[in-house]
């Protein structure tokens, strides 16, 4: 046992001199330069960043390249126009109306994108009881609240770009032009929601069940 012990503090206290002896003590000021265990990674032939560069293949003599003209940012919309944001150029406010014309073939296409992708949650009529609803998912919006009819165009639109709360965006699954073609698809299920009977063509009166 004695041996032991004479043998470990002997090979520990040659450790801690052979650290001291490479690494020295930290913080000291010394005239020599200091041992580089990893001199590649103390001297890396790269360029720090917004520096100048010698190297001739930028004319500019900058480190750093500029974005090549046209770049769009990930994430970003293309131009600060209301069909692309849903706000009016230049601000935050939602616009009021949808900023494309609407016909019946793009309402069409809303129903038929709605069926796709918003159905699964908020119901083949937008009351909020989709399929999901059955598998735990309790809190999907009820399109037809008071709210959601009073909110601009632009909200509904900025809801299914970026999503809210606990509903995530589906801007980058669904283009923007049909993303504005199921806004004016909910709009007709809110109408269709509140309708009377005497807002039905008489032609079609004997179609309703
Ligand atoms: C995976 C389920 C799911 C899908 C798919 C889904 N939503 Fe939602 N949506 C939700 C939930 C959940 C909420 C409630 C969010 C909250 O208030 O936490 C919600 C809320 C909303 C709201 C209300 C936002 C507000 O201002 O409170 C709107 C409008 C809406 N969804 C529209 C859509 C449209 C349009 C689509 C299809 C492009 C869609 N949602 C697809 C789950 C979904």
């Amino acid at each position: 046992m004695r041996k032991f012990l004479v043998w470990f503090f002997s090979i520990w206290v040659l450790t801690v001199i052979a650290v001291i002896a490479v690494a020295g003590f930290r913080g000291s000021i010394s005239r020599r330069p200091p041992i580089e265990i990893f001199p590649d990674m103390d001297r890396q032939p790269k360029l720090r960043p917004q520096t100048t560069t010698k190297f001739t293949g930028f004319a500019d003599g900058l480190s750093s390249r500029v974005a090549v003209a046209g770049t769009v940012a990930r994430g970003s919309n293309y131009a600060d126009t209301p069909e692309n944001t849903g706000k009016m150029a230049g601000t935050t406010n939602f616009v009021e109306a949808i900023p494309v014309a609407v016909d019946a073939r793009m309402v069409k296409r809303g129903q038929e994108r709605y069926n796709i992708y918003c159905q699964p949650c908020h119901g083949l009529q937008g009351d909020g009881k989709g399929i999901t609803s059955r598998f735990g998912m309790g809190n999907v919006a009820n399109l037809y609240q008071d709210r959601l009819i009073r909110t601009p165009d632009g909200d509904l639109f900025t809801t299914i770009t970026a999503g809210k709360s606990t509903m995530k965006g589906y801007g980058a699954q669904i283009p923007v032009s049909d993303r504005w073609a199921i806004v004016a698809y909910v709009r007709a299920l809110q109408v269709s929601h509140y309708g009377a009977k005497a807002d039905v063509p008489a032609d079609q009166l004997s179609k309703i069940k």
